[in-house]
C-alpha cells in the first residue's frame, strides 16, 4: 500500500467528490429517521497544503485554490467553500478537509459514523482526528469487509467507496460490496468514487454493476482531458446509488463548472443506469 492521500488532497477529483458528498448529506439531512454513514476509504480526515507532499504534487494548487479563487464557482460548491473557511477563516487554504472531518461535521445527534482505514499510519492521524467526536468511530480494517459486516440492517444508510484503485481487484470489490450491501439493507445508499482513464476499464465496471443489479445508479463523469492515455488519470466519475432525485442536476453542476474550468478540452456527462 504505496498510496498516500496528502499528495492528492484537494485536486479536481476531491473538489468533485467532496462537494457531492456535502450537497447529498445537507439533502439526507433533511429527511426524518437517523443515517449511519460508513466511510470504506476514510484517509486521515485533514491535510496540510503546505506539507511536502502537497507542495511537490502542485495538485491542490490546480484544485481548491483555484476553486476559492474562482469568481464563478456554481452555488453547488458553496458548503465545501465554507467548510474550507471554518478551517482556514480568511486566510489562504492552507487545511483541506478529508471525507472524516466533513461527515463528521455533518452527523446530527443519533447519528453514527464508521470511518475505516487499513493504514495503521493513516488511522492514527484518523483515530486523533475522530477523538472526542459523538456517534463516530475510526477503525483500523477493511473498509469492504467492515461495510458489508456494520452496514445496519434496516434504517437509513449511506456508504462512502473511495479506494486508491492501486490494486486492479478494486472494481471487483466495489461491485461485491455494493451488492452484498443492499442484500443486507435495501435502504442503503452508496456513493463511490473513481478514476477515468480509460473507458474499456470504467464500461466494464458499470456493466458489472448493472448485472449485479444493486438499484438505481446515477452516473457522473468528470473529464478533464480526451481519454487518449489510458496511464493518466484524465478524469473521475461518480456513481450515485439510490440518492436524491435532484442529485442529477447537482452533479451536472459540480462535473461541468470541474470539467469546463479547471480541464484541457474535457467535459462533463451525467446519466441513469
Ligand atoms: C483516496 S484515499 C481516501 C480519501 C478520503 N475518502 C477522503 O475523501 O478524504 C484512500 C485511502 O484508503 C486507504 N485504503 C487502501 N485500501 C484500503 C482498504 N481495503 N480498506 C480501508 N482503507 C484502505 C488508503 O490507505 C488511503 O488512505
Amino acid at each position: 500500500m504505496n498510496y498516500r492521500h496528502a499528495f492528492h488532497a484537494g485536486n479536481f477529483a476531491d473538489l468533485v467528490k467532496h462537494a457531492a458528498l456535502l450537497q447529498l448529506l445537507a439533502r439526507l439531512n433533511r429527511e426524518p429517521g437517523p443515517l449511519s454513514v460508513i466511510d470504506t476509504h476514510a484517509g486521515r480526515g485533514l491535510y496540510d497544503l503546505a506539507g511536502p507532499e502537497a507542495l511537490k504534487s502542485g495538485e491542490a494548487e490546480a484544485g481548491i485554490v483555484r476553486l476559492m479563487a474562482a469568481p464563478d464557482a456554481p452555488a453547488e460548491f458553496a458548503p465545501l467553500i465554507a467548510a474550507m473557511r471554518k478551517l482556514n477563516g480568511a486566510g489562504p487554504p492552507r487545511r483541506y478537509p478529508g471525507s472524516p472531518w466533513l461527515i463528521a461535521e455533518a452527523l446530527r445527534p443519533g447519528e453514527s459514523y464508521l470511518a475505516c482505514e487499513l493504514r495503521p499510519d493513516e488511522h492514527a492521524a484518523l483515530h486523533d482526528r475522530m477523538k472526542g467526536k459523538r456517534g463516530v468511530r475510526a477503525l483500523l480494517a477493511d473498509g469492504y469487509e467492515a461495510a458489508v459486516a456494520q452496514t445496519p440492517a434496516s434504517g437509513r444508510a449511506l456508504i462512502l467507496i473511495d479506494p486508491p484503485f492501486e490494486r486492479s481487484d478494486d472494481y471487483v470489490r466495489i461491485v461485491e460490496t455494493l451488492a452484498a450491501v443492499r442484500r443486507r439493507n435495501r435502504q442503503a445508499m452508496a456513493l463511490v468514487w473513481l478514476p477515468l482513464k480509460d473507458l474499456e476499464t470504467f464500461d466494464g465496471f458499470l456493466r458489472d454493476l448493472e448485472d449485479a443489479e444493486p438499484g438505481p445508479l446515477l452516473v457522473a463523469e468528470t473529464r478533464m482531458r480526451p481519454l487518449t492515455d489510458p496511464l493518466k488519470m484524465n478524469g473521475c466519475a461518480l456513481v450515485l446509488l439510490d440518492g436524491p432525485a435532484d442529485m442529477a442536476r447537482v452533479l451536472g453542476a459540480i462535473c461541468g463548472w470541474t470539467a469546463e474550468t479547471l480541464g484541457q478540452s474535457g467535459g462533463a456527462r451525467t446519466y441513469r443506469l
